[in-house]
């Protein structure tokens, strides 16, 4: 089955091969030099250059755990934090922060639109008592990719934090971490990484984590500062799913020996291929190609065609899609294109898509 949801992906065969690896303790040397190879590899590959300033902290379970580890790891006592909302997992972060008291109401945009600079700016004036702000990279929900740069510029000047989900983005989009000053980055394995779900991790800026270590424990399971302890000792506060661990550690490598910059733009050969044979049957993307992510294209469902009936005669065909969120869940079908897909698979999905078209619609 070729996989086109935004993740969990296909893998190759060679992560999945090191699922095959001896089993072993989470106590011994052999669990400590993966970890350490894991967290090394995070820096190398998502902050080049930067890998003194900042550390990688590896959790087990999905990308959600490391963007509330932290979500509730970033606050000190007294402040608040601004989450700029403008798709579902802004408003994800936004239900993370567990009291209000703990929030200045979101800077909310419609789904789909850019955060308005100024208004950012605005807010950072007139709320002092804001000191992390939070943001999505790649908002999955339509598959657009908010200014996280031009963002953490502002807040920067500001003197604040900025806190970045970017489980769908790093590996499949451009995120400049050290160059931003990004504080806190939350990523997972089995997105655009081609890993397996199970492994997720939040890069930090290393003089940040010295500040957190000091902040209140606002969780026990998803506290940063635990892990970092642990962490740097080659150790792990809990039982880690460590042959997960070995298939990130394996498609960690296959990033790094693909490239960082050549897997973006792979990943932008497939959308462009996608977005090119639907638009051409008449299939209208949701967003403008300026706000359109490389990894994920939201369209409109052609008329007279629901999407379980789309999914369920692709799924016959051997590709998966996505269906939409929230308010727009029976209007627009989504299409992933990461994980270890070819030319081939993308080139099957097309013909498999007009084959559907054509008996559904008469199109196409
Ligand atoms: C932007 C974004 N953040 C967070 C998540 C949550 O990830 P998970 O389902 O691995 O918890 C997703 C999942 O699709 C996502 O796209």
């Amino acid at each position: 089955m070729v996989l086109l949801n935004p993740g969990p992906v296909n893998v190759s065969d060679r992560v999945r091969q090191a699922l095959m690896r001896p089993d072993i303790c989470h106590r011994e040397s052999e669990f400590s030099e993966l970890l350490a190879d894991i967290r090394r590899k995070l820096l190398t590959a998502f902050v080049p250059g930067g890998e003194e300033d900042y550390t990688a902290i590896v959790l087990t379970g999905s990308g959600t755990a490391a963007v509330e580890a932290a979500v509730r790891s970033s606050m000190p006592t007294g402040k608040r934090a601004m989450v700029i909302n403008n798709g579902v997992y802004g408003q994800r972060m936004s239900s993370m922060l567990w009291t209000r008291r703990l929030a200045i109401p979101d800077l909310k945009f419609a789904w789909g639109t850019a955060p308005d600079l100024t208004k950012v700016e605005l807010a950072l004036k007139q709320h002092p008592e804001v000191h992390t702000v939070m943001v999505v990279h790649h908002e999955t929900t339509l598959g657009f990719i908010n200014p996280v740069e031009d963002i953490a510029d502002i807040v920067d000047r500001f003197g604040r934090v900025t806190l970045v989900d970017s489980v769908s983005g790093l590996g499949g989009e451009s995120l400049d971490i050290g160059g931003a000053k990004l504080y806190m980055v939350a990523g997972a394995a089995q997105k655009c990484i081609q890993g397996f779900p199970g492994a997720a991790f939040v890069l930090v800026r290393k003089g940040f984590m010295e500040r957190v270590m000091k902040y209140p424990k606002h969780s026990w399971y998803l506290n940063l500062a635990n892990y970092y302890e642990d962490q740097e000792r080659g150790s792990i506060p809990f039982t880690p799913a460590v042959q997960v661990y070995y298939g990130f550690r394996e498609a960690l490598d296959e990033l790094l020996e693909e490239g960082v910059q050549a897997r973006i733009q792979r990943f932008a050969g497939y959308a462009k291929k996608i977005r090119e044979a639907l638009e051409s049957w008449g299939i209208k993307p949701v967003l403008s190609p300026d706000m359109r992510s490389n990894t994920l294209t939201a369209f409109q469902l052609p008329e007279g065609l629901t999407y379980p009936r789309l999914h369920d005669q692709l799924k016959e065909r051997g590709y998966v899609i996505y269906a939409g969120q929230g308010q727009l869940e029976s209007q627009i079908f989504r299409v992933g294109n990461i994980g270890a897909l070819t030319d081939k698979n993308i080139e099957g999905f097309i013909a498999a898509f007009q084959d559907t078209l054509k008996q559904t619609t008469g199109n196409g």
